[in-house]
């Protein structure tokens, strides 16, 4: 499946376009994020970090989000079983199940690791975006998304230890992975209206 194909499954889909630009968000940081851990893993074959497969498993990971009704239980099922019939790749359909834990507790990869704390980093840039005077991501401090981060009570629903799972996951310092998300997501800010 290429990234054309991904876009048309995810638009058919999905009708809020908040959550498609959600979705948006985590593929530009996972793209980011697989060239940053190649350049880690020099040991690792580059298969692991292929930027295209990373950038579906961030495109595609809530595509169900809307027909599973928010259902945690359910979610993920349709667009797995979608994705098996198009032929998608296990790895691709282990990435997508990476992102939540009911379904995938073990993340065997740096894939399902990397969409398990992206998912929950890319809300919180949003929130931290949403509340400037401007609501735009491009005056958006790497400082004021770690004060953010530090303030509990700030759009508790993105999960900080599962964000903070990059450091014992991925062997990224909190800092450096938000600066990593960030950027990707400054990237693409007319696409995600921020
Ligand atoms: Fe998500």
């Amino acid at each position: 499946m290429d990234r054309t194909e991904a876009i048309i499954v995810l638009n058919e889909m999905l009708e809020n376009k908040n959550l498609v630009r959600h979705c948006l968000a985590v593929e530009a940081i996972m793209r980011k994020l697989a060239i940053v851990m190649k350049q880690m893993h020099p040991e690792l074959p580059e298969v692991e970090f292929d930027e295209d497969e990373w950038g579906l498993v961030g495109l595609l990971h809530d595509a169900d989000y809307e027909v599973t009704n928010k259902d945690l239980q359910t979610h993920t099922d349709i667009i797995v079983s979608k994705l098996l019939e198009k032929g998608v790749s296990k790895r691709i359909i282990n990435g997508i199940l990476g992102h939540h834990e009911l379904k995938k507790p073990n993340r065997e990869n740096f894939l399902e690791k990397g969409i398990y704390a992206v998912d929950e980093l890319s809300g919180l840039i949003t929130a931290c975006a949403l509340v400037r005077p401007d609501k735009k991501l491009s005056s958006l401090s790497l400082e004021s998304v770690m004060k953010k981060f530090r303030q509990k009570d700030f759009a508790a629903g993105a999960l900080r230890h599962q964000i903070l799972k990059c450091e014992d996951e991925l062997g990224i310092p909190l800092e450096e992975f938000v600066s990593i998300a960030l950027a990707a997501m400054q990237s693409i800010s007319e696409e995600l209206g921020l």
